[in-house]
Order: C-alpha cells, then structure tokens, then sequence
C-alpha cells in the first residue's frame, strides 16, 4: 500500500506479509454484513447442477468465474514469490488478480520483476495498483502508466486507505482535491483505453463516495468494505509507540460493511450514464459469501488475506482454495435456481433476515 514518505517501501511490504500472516488482523466487532443476508432454498431448483455458466466478463476479457484475487504484494522477493503462485493458478482457473501497489517498482525499476506476471498468465484480467493518495505527492499520468505498463495491465486500481495512512506515525495523509486528480487519471487513461477502478481497503466506499467517484469517470469500484482484513489492525501491529497502538485498535470496528456498500455502489451505477464494474470485497470468505455478493448487486467479488495464506503454502493450497470456493459458488447457485451469473445478480431469492 501507499509508503510513508520516510519508510523502506520493501521492508514494510515483508512486514505487512508477516502480520497478516502471523496475528489476528481480522476487524473486532463488524462484520462483512453478509451474515444479514440468506437465500431462500428451492428445494424445486429447476436447473442442472452440470449445466451452470459461471462466466463474467471484466475489462474486456472473459473470467470463467467472477473472482478477483485481489491486490496484496510485490516489492520485494516474498511478494514475487506469491505473486508468481497467485498467478499461475489465476491463469489455470481462468479468474482475475490484482498486484499490491506497484510504487516501489514505478521507483525502482530492480524491483519490477517481483510484478512480472503477465508472461504466467497471459490470458486473463490482471489489475495494476498504486495509492490514490500518490496523485498528492507527486505521482501523475506518467507513473500510472509506467504501473499499467509494467504488469501489461487491463486496468488500474487506485486504492484509497485514508485510515490506514492516518493511523501510521508518517502516513501520507493529505487526501484534499484528491477527486479532481483521480477525474484527471480517468480522462487520461482512457485515452489509452485503461480503464480506472477505485477501491477502498477495507473501511467501505459510501453512497456519496460512489456517486462522486463514477462522477470524476471510474470505470468500476472495488468497495473494499469492512468485516476481513483490517488495515488499521495491521498497522497497530506496526506501530511502535503504546499511545499510536492503542490509537490504530480504537478503528478495529470502523467503516461500512461490504454488504452494505455493494448496495450503495450498485445503486450509484445503476444511476451512472456509462457501465461501472461493481467489484465486492472485504471479508469474502468462501463462495456463499461471494454468491451473496454478487446477489448484492457486485459484477465481481475479491478475496485477499485467504489467498495469501494459501499461497503462503503453495500453489497446491490456492488451487485446492478457488476448488472448493467455486464449487461452493456453484452449489448456492443451484440451491436458488441461478443458472447464469446475471440469473444469480437478479435472483429475488435473497433476502435480508
Ligand atoms: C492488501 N490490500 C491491498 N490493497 C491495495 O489496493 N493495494 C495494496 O497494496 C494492498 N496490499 C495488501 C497486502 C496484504 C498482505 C493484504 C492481505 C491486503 C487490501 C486487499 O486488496 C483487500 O482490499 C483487503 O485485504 C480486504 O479483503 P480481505 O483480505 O478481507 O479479503
């Protein structure tokens, strides 16, 4: 994620890698939302199991089921290593993947090969990444093009983590007249046919946001909603002084769950003159989860901290992990009679208990 002006971008990367893998940095105290949702089992379903088309298309290309695994790493010889692992099965299972924010290699071009997927997976949707924040200290047109070239990009991802920044000692946290930097970016970059997803990182994007951001030209959102992996926990565990830890663990409950944004955001497309990809992620934790996202009204859903876990493992684990996601996936499809994944955006069997 965005660097602190002062910080070693690779070092932190490592450490963010070995909190997330090694402490509870889950949100205390909110959850995802999607526990108020359930579908109405039909117990007459109407459809083969066998038959079910799970395909979505994201940024012009076809995914065979709509799953993101979303942005985490890079920067250093760890994050090349689960990048390389996300990539191959990303590329095997025909799904989507993100890249943690590419900063480090848009400064150093050594490091750029910890991003070099595009040669393991030719074929599908893979997302560039950079702190919207950046557009404030410097960065312009320039780097997000060096960030979409490097990766051989379908788009880029600005994440906004205004949290996560305020709670870090030196974050970077002048976020004013960042909207008219990302407007900039958008109009710019679809002069190159890149289209921009902004995406928060786990605090949720709220109604306004959404209608603000479609309105600056955002080819899709990523709510990044609160409930799974929790930046201003992971700092907590960063920061060394007792006042900024017990500062960063006040925000463990913060933010807006993502079951609750998807509807925002959805409402905020539907409104929105041009197509916007509704990407749903924060807590998504296996594919019931990202069946009811997608019922929310999300095009896509985006699964993070289980991913780098199974990577951590190897590439045997992530197989196994989007084995069994999709296959829940497909199994709470047929229980509700959604044969398709528009079938499953338009089902009228879920409900909010
Ligand atoms: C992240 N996330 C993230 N997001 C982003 O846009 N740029 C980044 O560089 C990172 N870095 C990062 C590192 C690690 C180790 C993790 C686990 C996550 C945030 C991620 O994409 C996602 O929005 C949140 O983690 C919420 O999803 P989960 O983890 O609850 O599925």
């Amino acid at each position: 994620m965005a660097a602190s002006p002062d910080g070693n971008t690779s070092n932190r990367k490592v450490e963010h890698i070995r909190i997330c893998l090694t402490e509870d940095v889950q949100a205390h105290g909110i959850g995802a939302g999607l526990d108020e949702w359930r579908f109405v089992h039909q117990a007459l379903p109407e459809i083969d199991l066998a038959q079910l088309d799970l395909s979505q298309q994201l940024f012009g290309k076809t995914i065979t089921a709509p799953l993101l695994i979303s942005s985490m790493t890079g920067g250093a010889e760890w994050g090349a290593r689960i990048n390389r692992t996300l990539a191959q099965a990303t590329q095997k299972w025909g799904l989507a993947m993100g890249v943690g924010s590419q900063r480090a290699a848009v400064e150093n071009p050594d490091l750029r090969y910890s991003y070099a997927i595009r040669e393991i997976a030719p074929n599908v949707p893979l997302l560039a990444n950079l702190g919207a924040v950046q557009l404030n200290y410097g960065y312009g047109v320039e780097q997000c093009l060096v960030a979409v070239q490097m990766l051989e990009a379908d788009a880029l991802i600005l994440h906004l983590n205004a949290l996560q920044e305020a709670v870090q000692p030196s974050g970077n946290v002048n976020f004013k007249g960042l909207l008219t930097r990302i407007a900039e970016v958008c109009e710019k970059l679809a002069c190159h046919n890149i289209p921009v997803v902004v995406k928060e990182v786990g605090n949720g994007i709220s109604a306004e946001v959404a209608q603000r951001l479609i309105a600056a030209g955002v080819a899709g959102l990523d709510v990044g909603g609160s409930g799974g992996t929790s930046w201003s926990q992971v700092e907590s565990f960063r920061v060394k002084r007792e006042v900024e830890q017990r500062a960063a663990s006040a925000f463990a409950n913060w933010g807006i769950p993502t079951a609750q944004s998807i509807l925002w955001a959805r409402q905020a497309a539907n409104d929105a003159p041009t197509q916007v990809t509704i990407i749903g992620s924060g807590g998504i934790r296996n594919g019931v989860d990202i069946a009811k996202t997608i019922g929310l009204g999300a095009d896509v859903a985006g699964m993070a901290l289980p991913f780098l876990k199974a990577a951590e493992q190897g590439l045997e684990a992530v197989n196994d992990l989007i084995e069994q996601t999709l296959r829940e996936l497909r199994i709470a499809m047929f229980c509700i009679g959604a044969a398709s994944i528009q079938a499953l955006q338009d089902t009228p069997h879920l409900i909010r208990v």
